[in-house]
């Protein structure tokens, strides 16, 4: 099997699940944000601020075409991975797509102490989150093999589900 990439809204776990799964499955964690961030040597909001979102989306197709092939990752991506036709074309020629879903009080509730989101600065309230993750859920669907709802589920619940539900 290929890696398995995390996609979903921001905040619907994909860092705390990839984590979880990658202890448990003993294979090594990537994160595209992160591998991002060491790419153009800043952090996101400055990415976002300096060279503005089209750019961020040009770097997130660029890790996914450069992620290494000599075993299997688990991967978190950002939650705008799926949007992109092509992103997903190389996602699933390079592994299985897992979707986290997550209901919008969920989201507000793990997104509101942070401010590493861009697109959530001034944003942090229902109507925007509901709004947006209309818009995206289709691709979330369109471009994963599996979805786990993860509202009110612990970490090794989601793990176990995406285990047995994922096939080999
Ligand atoms: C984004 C989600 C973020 C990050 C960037 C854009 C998005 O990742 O990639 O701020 O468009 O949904 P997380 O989903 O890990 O917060």
């Amino acid at each position: 099997m290929g890696h398995i990439f995390l996609i979903g809204f921001m905040g619907s776990g994909k860092s705390s699940v990839g984590k979880g799964l990658s202890e448990r499955m003993g294979r090594p964690l990537l994160d595209t944000d992160h591998m991002i961030e060491e790419m153009a040597k800043k952090p996101i909001s400055r990415i976002f601020s300096e060279e503005g979102e089209a750019h961020f989306r040009e770097l997130e197709t660029k890790v996914l075409k450069e992620l290494p092939t000599e075993r299997g990752f688990v991967i978190s991506c950002g939650g705008g991975m799926a949007l992109k036709e092509e992103n997903v074309r190389l996602m699933k020629e390079k592994g299985k797509v897992v979707f986290l879903q997550a209901t919008p009080e969920t989201i507000l509730n793990r997104v509101k102490s942070s401010n590493k989101r861009p697109i959530l600065e001034g944003n942090k309230n229902i109507p925007f989150i509901s709004e947006l993750m209309e818009k995206r859920v289709p691709f979330y669907n369109k471009a994963s093999d599996m979805e786990v709802i993860v509202d009110d589920k612990s970490i090794l619940e989601i793990c176990d589900e995406i285990l047995s539900g994922l096939t080999y």
